[in-house]
């Protein structure tokens, strides 16, 4: 890997689940694993929760990035760090006390990161961004695969790499949501480090989609680009 390297995270829920175990082989080459829960309340759609997060687990070697996209995460981020999450997100609009969320996935040695849907403000995170290991910038609203990339996100990705340098952090940014080959040189230049793909990676050749993703996103990272 590159110092400052593209992380290409497949989104799982975009797999065919009737063939989980090959579809997790044939990602085997990316670099974390999202997992999108979702509850029907905070988003409207349903997926899938900490049990299926085991039996993955114990199918990928690739750290598991999960994404919880539930009222109340307080309630249940212990159950998904229980089920081996590595990294623990959570939306900003869906809590209430964000320091003790972080506390607590850090107590249980994952990291922890803070969604923001692509109408929250960035400025929300000014009092929580230094304890976090990852932001992640949704470029649709959760819920769905499959939706278009909101153009207003590459503005607000430069303003979160401009507040995190004016912090002097370097959390993981992480983008969600209409990410393929064709928008990821845009969004690496603009800050974004995690990319995470579920529609483009899983329509086609699996390995072959991590990997155009990946030389996209890298091409980003060119300062004459
Ligand atoms: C959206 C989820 C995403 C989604 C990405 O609610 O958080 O992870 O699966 O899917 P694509 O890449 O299809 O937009
Ligand atoms: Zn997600």
């Amino acid at each position: 890997m590159l110092d400052d390297d593209v992380l290409v995270a497949p989104s799982v829920l975009s797999a065919d689940f009737t063939r989980l175990g090959e579809e997790l082989d044939a990602v085997a080459d990316a670099d974390l694993l999202h997992y999108d829960v979702m509850d029907g309340h905070f988003v409207p759609n349903l997926s899938f929760g900490p049990s299926i997060l085991r039996q993955v687990k114990k199918a990928s070697s690739l750290p598991l990035d999960v994404h919880l996209m539930v009222s109340n995460p307080e309630e249940c981020v212990p159950w998904f760090l229980e089920a081996g999450a590595d990294i623990v997100t959570f939306h900003w609009e869906a809590q209430t006390h964000a320091e003790r969320l972080v506390s607590l996935i850090h107590d249980a040695g994952a990291k922890a990161g803070i969604a923001l849907n692509p109408a929250t403000p960035i400025a929300s995170l000014e009092a929580v961004l230094d304890a976090l290991d990852l932001v992640l910038v949704m470029t649709v609203n959760p819920g769905f695969g499959g939706q278009n990339f909101v153009g207003t996100c590459h503005r607000k990705l430069r303003q979160l790499t401009a507040m995190c340098e004016e912090h002097g952090v370097r959390p993981i940014i992480e983008v969600d949501g209409g990410i393929g080959a064709d928008n990821a040189t845009r969004v690496v230049r603009d800050g974004a480090r995690a990319l995470v793909a579920g529609t483009t990676i899983f329509s086609a050749n699996r390995a072959d989609n991590v990997r155009a993703i990946r030389e996209a996103g890298r091409m980003g990272l060119l300062r004459s680009v």
